[in-house]
């Protein structure tokens, strides 16, 4: 991947190895912003431009996650996508439990929590103490109050990878639909949405998916929740956008039904920019390169004695590794004093490397962590 290295000037400065917080900035990503300023001076208003460039990035998430561009909601963020699923359902008598993990992250929680008010309570499976999620757990946490799974595929704090396939399978075999956090896997490892067959998937785009925030997006299998509506809704879910219709709620027949208002346009130039960069380099290719350095990165920590708390085989991790420290915010200012950038969470420094780092920059990681190495656990 070393030709698209210098499309992200951020390595002269530093080593980036903190893409599951925010993807490192490319070149065409920042010409995009600027051309949307660059609109704004020479023209006023872009209003069409804007519509398409909204279009744009619907069809290209549809490419990246095998899915067609009618299954695919841009929203605002990836809690906004789960807030317009939220309020489509238990709107009727009906199952009011949302099986969900310890895995999520808050935003995941706190959304199904917040349906307490429509009489939804959570059950949150605990993962082992190797961060583990027992498929076994899910089964048995499944009953007849079920109204749905909700799962992260990848967990933002010890980088375990939960097989949604198999949650899939097995809620579905019990009558139960699947939603999907896939922040921290989306753009970094491949994920085809028919194959995967939830029936929700969200995510952003400002991290493997090299964009900008402001854009989120749920996938919404059009087979499964066509009967769900949002009550959580705007002008552009509606069918007609331009009916600017205060009489009535008609939405969208196809996914945009879980979209809202305006949407945070300079960040769809960005993110246009970002996955049509990702696109190019190919997902699979990057989870490949990615993979190289993971085991780099894991030989290296373990002989400096350290501890990779993210579970090693295939399948069972997504892009960011987690290494024990006893000080893992001092460790990770440590490091950024070193010029090296990585990020924190829960007692580990999350290190999480996409296709545009090398082993050289496995070898600077590493080479911090040696001279800091007492504040590994
Ligand atoms: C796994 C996961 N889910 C959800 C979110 C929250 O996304 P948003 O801020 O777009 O709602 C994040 C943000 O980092 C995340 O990592």
């Amino acid at each position: 991947m070393a030709s698209y290295r210098d499309r992200f000037p951020v390595f002269e400065r530093v080593t980036y190895m903190n893409s599951c917080s925010q993807g490192a900035l490319a070149d065409s990503v920042r010409s995009a912003m600027e051309s949307y300023m660059d609109g704004m001076d020479e023209f006023g208003s872009l209003w069409e431009a804007w519509a398409g460039k909204q279009e744009q990035v619907r069809g290209l998430l549809a490419q990246v996650f095998g899915t067609t561009p009618a299954e695919v909601a841009v929203t605002a963020s990836a809690s906004a996508a789960m807030n317009a699923i939220a309020s489509s359902m238990f709107l009727e008598d009906g199952p009011r439990t949302v099986v969900t993990t310890s895995l999520e992250f808050p935003t995941a929680g706190q959304i199904w929590h917040a349906q307490a008010a429509r009489g939804v309570s959570v059950e949150h499976v605990p993962a082992g103490p190797d961060h583990r999620l027992s498929i076994a757990a899910i089964a048995d946490a499944i009953d007849d109050d079920t109204a749905l799974v909700a799962v992260t595929h990848v967990c933002y704090r010890n980088g375990s990878m939960t097989d949604i396939k198999a949650i899939v399978d097995l809620a579905h075999s019990r009558g139960v639909p699947v939603l999907v956090d896939a922040y921290q896997s989306g753009g970094a490892v491949p994920i085809d949405f028919a194959e995967l067959g939830a029936d929700f998937l969200v995510g952003g785009c400002l991290k493997y998916m090299l964009g900008m925030p402001g854009v989120g997006f749920a996938l919404v299998n059009s087979r499964s929740t066509s009967q769900l509506i949002p009550t959580a809704t705007g002008w552009f879910a509606a069918r007609d956008i331009f009916a600017m219709d205060i009489f009535g709620y008609d939405p969208a027949v196809d996914a945009r039904r879980f979209e809202a208002g305006t949407p945070v346009v300079p960040s769809l130039y960005a993110v246009a920019a970002g996955l049509e960069l990702l696109l190019d380099v190919g997902v699979a290719n990057a989870w490949a390169a990615t993979s190289v350095l993971h085991d780099e990165l894991r030989a290296g920590i373990t002989s400096l004695g350290g501890m990779v708390v993210t579970p090693a085989a295939a399948g069972e991790h997504g892009p960011m590794i987690g290494v024990a420290a006893t000080d893992d915010g001092g460790l990770v200012r440590a490091m950024a004093d070193d010029n090296v950038v990585v990020s924190h969470r829960d007692g580990n420094v999350r290190i999480s490397p996409h296709f545009y780092n090398n082993s050289a920059d496995v070898e600077a990681v590493l080479a911090s962590m040696r001279r800091h190495r007492h504040l590994l656990a």
